[in-house]
């Protein structure tokens, strides 16, 4: 199984970091393939980087450290190469709102998630994570003792969500499924189970569980 981080800012080159520190074999990219090889030779031999087309054609999984127009652009122009697999989306929906603060760029009751998997390809199967903490405390956090930090996702697709929660592990969090992408808001920020939302703070696997039952959305 080969995973890809595209785009390799805040939160990109966090993850990429947090699965080499675990052992994972990954694959890098980024707009300029430069950014990608300075991060390879940083974190050593199981990370190789690629270009992005490269990246996506080669990997089973492919997260899309991206902002959510960039995700929709590369979905758009990478459709024969997404089918069929694993698109892992970090996204949430906001955009400065020009006063110091953000403001959600889809209506209200939308996720990106859904939005994100109705533009994918014929069996491509989505999976919402590694979006439900800030890039601070995704590097902070990794790997916290005495119980590590929850990382939530969504899926539709129980295999690609267990994949998924094998490269959550090995980053150093707890995986905790919410269920499908239809509850992908619940994990976005804003979101009862989002560090920037009602939650407000990581949790450990005893008190997700709590949590995801709490609420229904
Ligand atoms: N930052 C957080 O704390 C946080 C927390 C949770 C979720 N998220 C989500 O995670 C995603 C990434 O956020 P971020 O803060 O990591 O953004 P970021 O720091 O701006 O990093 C994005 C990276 O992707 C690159 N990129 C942009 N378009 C690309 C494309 N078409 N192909 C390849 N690479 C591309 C950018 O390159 P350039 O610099 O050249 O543009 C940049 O290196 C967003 O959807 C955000 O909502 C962020």
């Amino acid at each position: 199984m080969t995973t890809a981080v595209i785009g390799l800012g805040n939160i990109g080159a966090t993850v990429a970091r947090n699965l080499a520190n675990g052992g994972m074999e990954i694959i890098v990219a980024d707009r300029t393939l430069a950014k990608a090889e300075s991060l390879a030779a940083e974190l050593g031999n199981a990370v190789s980087a690629s270009a992005v087309d490269d990246a996506i054609g080669k990997a089973d999984v492919i997260i899309l450290a991206v902002y959510l127009d960039a995700i929709k652009e590369l979905i758009a122009s990478h459709q024969a190469s997404l089918a069929g697999k694993v698109v892992v989306d970090p996204s949430n929906p906001i955009a400065p709102d020009g006063k110091g603060g953000f403001r959600k760029t889809i209506p209200d009751a939308q996720s990106s998630g859904q939005l994100i998997t109705g533009l994918l390809p014929d069996g491509a199967k989505l999976v919402k994570a590694f979006g439900t903490l800030s890039a601070g405390s995704l590097a902070q956090a990794a790997n916290r003792t005495p119980e590590r930090a929850v990382l939530f996702y969504a899926t539709d697709y129980p295999e690609a969500g267990r994949t998924v929660a094998a490269l959550i592990e090995a980053g150093g969090f707890s995986p905790v499924a919410i269920g499908g992408v239809d509850q992908s808001i619940r994990i976005e920020v804003g979101g009862d189970l989002h560090e920037m939302g009602k939650v407000g703070r990581l949790v450990s696997a005893k008190e997700a569980e709590a949590l995801v039952g709490s609420e229904t959305s």
